[in-house]
Formats: C-alpha cells, structure tokens, sequence
C-alpha cells in the first residue's frame, strides 16, 4: 500500500476508531490529541477494545501486542510531519478544520494527503485551506468505525485521481467497501440518515409516541439496528445537530431546520451516550 503512516488528529470517538482499523491494516499510526490525556484515553480505549477481540478469540495476543506497537500517541502537530496521511477528525466546525489544515499544509510533507473525515463540511474549502488542494479529498468512516464496513471517498473538484485511488487503497486495506461520492453536503449517508433522525425527533416531540415505541416502530419495521433516538444518542446529539444545521444551511429548506427538542438537550449538556445522557439515561449501565 502506498499509505504506510497515517496521522489521525482528533481524540473523539471517531479517531479512536478509525486508529484501530488503520493499526489492524498494518499502517504505523500517530494518533494526535490536545491534551496528553486524551491521547492517553484514547490509546487505553484501543487496548481495551483489541482486549475484548482477544477475549472473544477473533485476535491473538501476539497480534495485539504488534497492533498496539504500531500505535503512537502524542501532543505536537509536528509529530505527522512524515505521514504519508493524515485524516482530520476534530469537531465539525469549518474554521477550526481550515487553521488546522492550514497548519498540517506546513508540516507535513509535499505528497502526504490530507483528508478529512468530515460528515456534512464543504471538502472543497477545506482544500482551498492549503497550497495543495489536489491532494485533499474526505475519507469518511461511519461510528463505530470498527464495525461499519462502508467508507465514503469524497472527490472535491480540485481532489486529484491519485489522491483519490491512494484514499480508496487505504480504505479497502482496512476492510471497507468504498463509495464514491461527490463534495455535497451529507454526502450520500449523511444527507439520507439526518433528515429522518430529525423527523423521529420532532415526531417524539408532537407527542404522537414515545421514545421506546418510534425505537421499537424502527427495528421492527425496517429491521434497522437501531432506533433512531437510540441512533442519535450514539453518533452524539452535538454533532448530530452539527450535521442537521450543515444539511439545512445547504438546502435552506425551512423543513429541514434542526428539530428544536434536539438543540434543547444540546444546549443542557444532554450529549449521548458520550455524556451519560442523552435521549436515554446510561449513567446506571
Ligand atoms: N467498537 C468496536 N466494536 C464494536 C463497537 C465499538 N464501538 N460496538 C459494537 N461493536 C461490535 C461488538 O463487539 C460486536 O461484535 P461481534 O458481533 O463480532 O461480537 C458487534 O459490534 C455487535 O455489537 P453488540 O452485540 O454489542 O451490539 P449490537 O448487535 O446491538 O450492535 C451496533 C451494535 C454495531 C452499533 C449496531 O447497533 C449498529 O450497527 N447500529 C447502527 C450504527 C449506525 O447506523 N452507524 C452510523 C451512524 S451515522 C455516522 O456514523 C455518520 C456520521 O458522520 C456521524
């Protein structure tokens, strides 16, 4: 594979996630947190998931020992400066991805690929942050990165044909099927699954049933995984509200307007699962 060390920058659930999967393919990875602790958490978070594998038996310890081995974690941007690529997975907030790209742009070096894992973001302006837009596309893994066995690649216009089949070689080597899509908002999962995680949201909100029936409604009537509060609770419901506003602002469709009980949990701290609360409880689980 032409990607050999991978930089993930971001210390959230899909960072984590998508480490592990890098690590199995047998990338060296440098995991890059703000803060020492959540690196370290992220690295534990990784152990303890490659421990359940061990448990279950579907990893030998040995190849634990070797995943883990390939794992680095640290604090300074400067660290990813010889990554072959990076893949962003901070907040979904444009200028904190465009000073950060702008910021791997001079550290990193001339043919490493920068992507981003953004869900709903414009790819387009995240290149233009850089003086090499040919070599930025969006690789967007789905949570939990470890599970979900799709990938979207995403093309911006200026994305080059050799930035793109490296990304779709990365992503096949860790196990996903790739998809292409064009640089549009929600790309093709995003812009299919908010609006109705929205719906389910407002439909709860009118009264017309309860959390536990339009959950139980969803699986049993689309054999679907997951309800969809159940759903939100897990992707988070900041950056599912994230994605929400993104998907209207493109639209400007009045109907596509976050759902306002969804923007109330956000604003109380409700965030998920990833705070204990969310639109069910997990602080007793
Ligand atoms: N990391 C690693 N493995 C995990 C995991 C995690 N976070 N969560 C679950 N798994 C594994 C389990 O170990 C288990 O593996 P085995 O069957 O091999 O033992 C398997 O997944 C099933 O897990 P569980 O039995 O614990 O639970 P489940 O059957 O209820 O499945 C689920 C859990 C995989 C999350 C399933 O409910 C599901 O697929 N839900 C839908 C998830 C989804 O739609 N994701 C997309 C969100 S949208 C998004 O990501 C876009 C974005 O940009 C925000």
């Amino acid at each position: 594979m032409t990607i050999k060390r991978v930089g993930i920058v971001g210390s959230g659930i899909m960072g984590s996630g998508v480490a592990e999967v890098a690590a199995k393919a047998g990338c060296e990875v440098v995991l890059r947190s703000r803060a020492q602790e959540s690196a370290d958490s992220m690295v534990a978070g990784l152990e303890k998931s490659l421990g359940k594998q061990v448990d279950k038996g579907r990893l030998e310890d040995a190849e634990r020992t070797a995943v883990l081995g390939r794992v680095r974690a640290v604090t300074e941007l400067s660290e990813l400066a010889d990554c072959d690529l990076v893949l962003e997975s901070i907040v979904e907030d444009l200028p904190a991805k465009l000073a950060l790209f702008g910021e791997l742009d001079g550290i990193c070096g001339d043919d490493a690929i920068l992507a981003t894992n953004t869900s709903t973001l414009s790819v387009a302006a995240i290149a233009a942050a850089t003086k090499r837009p040919d070599k930025v596309c969006g690789i967007h893994f789905f949570n939990p990165a470890p599970v979900m066995s799709v990938v979207e690649v995403v093309r911006a216009e200026s994305s080059s044909d050799a930035t793109i089949a490296a990304a779709r070689e990365f992503a096949e080597a860790c196990g996903k099927d790739v998809v292409d899509v064009r640089d549009q908002a929600g790309f093709i999962v995003n812009a299919l699954l908010f609006p109705y995680l929205n719906n389910a949201v407002n439909l709860l909100d009118s009264g017309a049933a309860t959390r536990d029936d339009i959950d139980t409604a969803m699986k049993g009537g689309c054999n679907f995984p997951m309800g969809p509060l159940e759903l939100l609770d897990l992707v988070g419901l900041d950056t599912s509200l994230a994605i929400i506003e993104a998907l209207h602002a493109a639209s400007g469709d009045p109907s596509d307007a976050p759902a306002p009980k969804l923007a109330a949990l956000v604003a109380e701290g409700k965030l998920g699962r990833k705070s204990g609360e969310g639109f069910y409880d997990y602080s007793k689980k």
